[in-house]
């Protein structure tokens, strides 16, 4: 987008925000602020707060917060493009077109572009389809009961069977070459002749994958013809706007349901997502197939920290649940598992069963003791002593993975009173387990930095260290090297300060998703006011002009603070906060004697990082 934040800045002042939040909901007025019920959670006493003076709002319950533009974009569900055109017309502010039209130039943007003009493509192909092809595909949907408003709300298209369907659809528009369709991953090179291609994607059902911000990343196509000697499924490899580890798929239809209910339900497929919604249970997002990953279970604890996961019942479904399981107790998340019956996926199930019976087995969750204790009975190993302490060391080993002591504490006493164990013994047992993981998370002479997890982490706290300063401003000023030797290279966990993490996680996301971190944005995109003070602050330390006595010859060429932010910057900082983390733990080790050996590792480690 085009749009200069100036004119951003100006659309939100000529648009009072008690006046805006008043056009949708009611606003009453108490003191010095306004009070309303607010409409981003089940409210039944008013908890949004209204600063007129500030022009922002908070929820003292449910924490939503924001400006005039962030309001209307949860409240109507519209892309911040739109909310501008629409405060725009409200204060009958000219816009000028081109302002929000896209901005070629960017390689991230162009991606973003050919995906959204492929997804269209698809979804008109399907619904203007005709003839044989139109009843073979139609009869498919109907069979799956996918019915038009799904196919609207899910964007869902279908490609044609023959090479080049796509491929001279992006020809005739003529906006993108081919190496860029190329690199967006919808057609592919011929092995043959490098000048030519053909579609990735031919005969089959196309769902398109969104992010978190309603763009189109990628795609999933499902097979419908029997001569397709492809697999089910072909996605979209990944590519400079799609990594696989880190998309949901159906996260952006689903956030706000997720906020507003604090729960989500994860499944595994494009159609699990597509016949709950049918339902009208729409806070669910599908890890598609993969092992769930932390990225992934990062993004659903920005929304909740509860989570049901519902697996296939079939043995590849219990082993990625399994794995799934260690990640969220890892997260700290709260977990229950639903397990359906056998051969069922949640799309099945549903079909088959309706929502009534679906919804009987989502009220019947269970704790993950219970789940893996099913799973132990059914393939017989519960019966021996032997086996079922192999029971209980799986299951101390899970909870071994949850950060909280105190909900560690009660899992416990749970097992204990459940298998009439002594609680004292259960602890010990986890003692070891965490000991184990403690040993186990320490690389042995590599630089990996190891992973600080379990209780060894502490919370995140109020003090700001120079470097997640320095940090901040890298990412306002630096240039494209120095952003992304960051994106390959920071750890969220290296970051100690609240705040800060918050900011990263945001710009780290505005530069994978948009290739660049603009500051208005991020003071208007960043809901925590403490975080944009901050953010503020990171930016007025670059026109803080230096003493003159500083000034060399360097600092005329650089600018103002003598400060470059460049690549050796962005390295510097990493080096730092890597050396940083492997103190701590030195110092954290220090006086266990039985870590002797890990002391030394990481001193080596240390010594090695500091002459690099
Ligand atoms: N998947 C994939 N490639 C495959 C098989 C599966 O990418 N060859 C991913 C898809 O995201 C799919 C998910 O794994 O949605 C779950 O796989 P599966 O349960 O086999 O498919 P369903 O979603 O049940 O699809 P369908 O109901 O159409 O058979
Ligand atoms: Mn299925």
């Amino acid at each position: 987008m085009n749009l200069p934040n100036e004119k951003i800045e100006e659309i939100a002042q000529a648009n009072d925000i008690v006046d805006v939040i008043s056009g949708y909901i009611e606003v009453k007025k108490k003191g010095k602020s306004f009070l309303s019920l607010c409409p981003f959670h089940p409210d039944k006493h008013p908890s949004l707060h209204i600063s007129q003076q500030k022009q922002v709002y908070h929820c003292f319950s449910c924490k939503a917060s924001g400006n005039v533009y962030t309001f209307i974009q949860n409240y109507e569900k519209i892309t911040f493009v739109e909310a501008v055109e629409k405060l725009a017309a409200r204060a009958g502010i000219e816009l000028k077109k081109n302002l929000l039209r896209p901005d070629h130039a960017n390689e991230l943007t162009r991606l973003f572009e050919i995906n959204k003009s492929a997804a269209k493509y698809f979804h008109k192909n399907l619904t203007d389809l005709t003839g044989s092809e139109r009843e073979f595909v139609y009869n498919y949907l109907d069979k799956r009961k996918i019915e038009k408003q799904l196919i609207t709300k899910f964007g869902i298209g279908y490609a044609p069977k023959n090479w080049d369907g796509l491929l001279s659809f992006f020809r005739e528009e003529d906006i993108f070459n081919n190496d860029d369709i190329e690199k967006a991953g919808l057609i592919i090179r011929s092995d043959k002749d490098e000048n030519k291609f053909y579609d990735r994607f031919r005969g089959r059902l196309i769902f398109p994958i969104f992010n978190e911000s309603d763009k189109v990343v990628g795609f999933g196509a499902r097979k419908l013809y029997e001569d397709d000697l492809g697999g089910k499924y072909i996605n979209s490899p990944e590519s400079k706007i799609y990594s696989k580890s880190r998309i949901l798929y159906g996260l952006n239809f689903a956030k706000e349901k997720i906020r507003y209910y604090d729960y989500v339900i994860l499944v595994e497929g494009y159609m699990d997502i597509v016949s709950l919604s049918k339902s009208g249970i729409e806070n669910t997002v599908a890890s598609s197939g993969t092992a769930l990953t932390e990225e992934q279970v990062k993004l659903i604890s920005r929304y909740t920290k509860n989570i049901c996961v519902l697996f296939d019942s079939d043995l590849a479904g219990i082993k990625a649940a399994k794995r799934g399981i260690e990640i969220i107790l890892e997260a700290g998340l709260d977990l229950n598992v639903v397990s359906l019956p056998d051969g069922e996926d949640p799309d099945s199930f549903i079909n088959k069963n309706g929502k009534e019976e679906f919804e009987k087995y989502l009220n019947n969750k269970k704790t993950v003791i219970d789940f893996i204790s099913e799973l132990y009975i059914k393939e017989g190993k519960f019966e021996t002593v032997n086996d079922k302490s192999g029971f209980i060391k799986e299951i101390i080993g899970y909870i071994g993975k949850i950060p909280d002591k105190i909900v560690r504490a009660f899992y416990i006493k749970d097992i204990a009173r459940k298998y009439s164990l002594y609680e004292s013994d259960m602890r010990d047992e986890l003692e070891k387990v965490i000991k184990e993981n403690k040993i186990k998370s320490f690389p042995k002479s590599s630089l990996i930095l190891p992973q600080r997890k379990n209780s060894s982490k502490k919370e995140k706290g109020e003090e700001i260290y120079q470097e997640e300063m320095d940090l901040l401003e890298l990412f306002i000023n630096g240039n494209e090297e120095a952003i992304a030797y960051l994106e390959n290279n920071l750890e969220i966990d290296f970051i100690k300060n609240k705040e800060v993490s918050v900011i990263t996680e945001y710009f780290l996301d505005e530069y994978i998703n948009h290739g660049k971190i603009e500051l208005s944005k991020a003071l208007n995109d960043i809901q925590s006011e403490e975080a944009r003070v901050l953010v503020s602050k990171a930016a007025m330390n670059q026109h803080e002009v230096s003493q003159p006595e500083n000034t060399s010859r360097e600092m005329l060429l650089t600018g103002v603070t003598g400060k470059k932010y460049n690549l050796k910057f962005a390295k510097d900082i990493i080096k730092k906060f890597k050396l940083k983390e492997l103190e701590t733990q030195r110092s954290d080790m220090r006086g266990d004697p039985s870590l002797m050996n890990e002391i030394f590792e990481i001193t080596k480690q240390i010594n090695e990082l500091k002459k690099s």
